[in-house]
């Protein structure tokens, strides 16, 4: 686990920043008609105006700038010449390396006019980032984040997505520690003052049965319900937790 230092820290929440304002304006593109190589290459214009680097573009091989899972597709959908329709949610997950810094954060995003089963769906999985980080605390430890997601997210009966976790983030795309959706049986480290993670709830409306299709990347609900996913990365200081994908205040986009 490798702890961040407050000069560190800062530098992240940079490409944090950056994240932000990328996800922000590739929402705001986001309408039917629109396919997702579009917002693929959206996404690497946008980054480079910032002299960012896409950090997921090459990381284990992955061919893209952004993953982008469309319904049934949990995480690490790769964008192709589909077209979004009306009715369609799309999760967008980017990771940023500014000046070596990584970011990474997602958002699940309506496409047109789409049911209210699915809007709550979108609703519970934002509420259960928002709860798993409101649980975060220095001193305290991972599982108190993971509980918290949990607990929202079975109260409303939908399946939490188990072979995916969080990560530990800022070096690198993925760092220890792991941070689950659920309470494992695995470690359990305290939240240390340095410590950066991304938290990272993965949500269906049915079944919690994943599969990997044959691209091997894109990640599946087995039963084919739509399916959820937010993303933050947050840093444990000494008198607190700061988000530090969080759009800043008082942004204009266009
Ligand atoms: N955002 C993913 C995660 O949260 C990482 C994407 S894997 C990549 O763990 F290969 F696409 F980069
Ligand atoms: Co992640």
């Amino acid at each position: 686990m490798k702890l961040k230092n407050p000069k560190q820290i800062e530098s992240i929440r940079e490409s944090g920043a950056i994240l932000a304002r990328t996800l922000e304006q590739l929402r705001q593109l986001v309408e039917p008609g629109i396919t997702l190589l579009d917002i693929d290459a959206e996404c690497r214009r946008i980054l480079r105006g910032y002299h960012a680097r896409p950090a997921f573009l090459g990381y284990m091989d992955y061919p893209a700038a952004i993953c982008t899972s469309v319904n049934e597709a949990v995480i690490h959908g790769i964008p192709d010449k589909r077209k979004l329709r009306n009715g369609d949610v799309v999760g967008l997950d980017c990771g940023v390396d500014f000046e070596g810094f990584i970011s990474d954060s997602a958002i699940t995003v309506p496409v047109g006019t789409i049911r209210p089963e699915i809007q709550k769906l979108l609703q519970v999985t934002e509420e259960a980032l928002e709860l798993g980080i409101a649980a975060a605390r220095p001193g305290g430890r991972i599982h108190d984040i993971s509980r918290a997601v949990y607990r929202h997210v079975s109260r409303h009966n939908y399946g939490v997505v188990r072979p995916y976790s969080g990560h530990g983030v800022g070096f690198a795309v993925h760092e220890e520690p792991q941070v689950p959706n659920y309470v494992s049986s695995g470690p359990n480290p305290r939240l240390k003052p340095g410590l950066v993670i991304a938290v990272e709830p993965m949500v269906n409306l049915g079944g919690d049965d994943i599969d990997v299709c044959d691209d091997d990347w894109t990640v599946v609900t087995v039963d084919g319900s739509i399916s959820a996913h937010f993303e933050h990365t947050i840093a444990i200081r000494e008198d607190g937790v700061d988000v530090l994908t969080r759009l800043p205040e008082a942004m204009e986009v266009s």
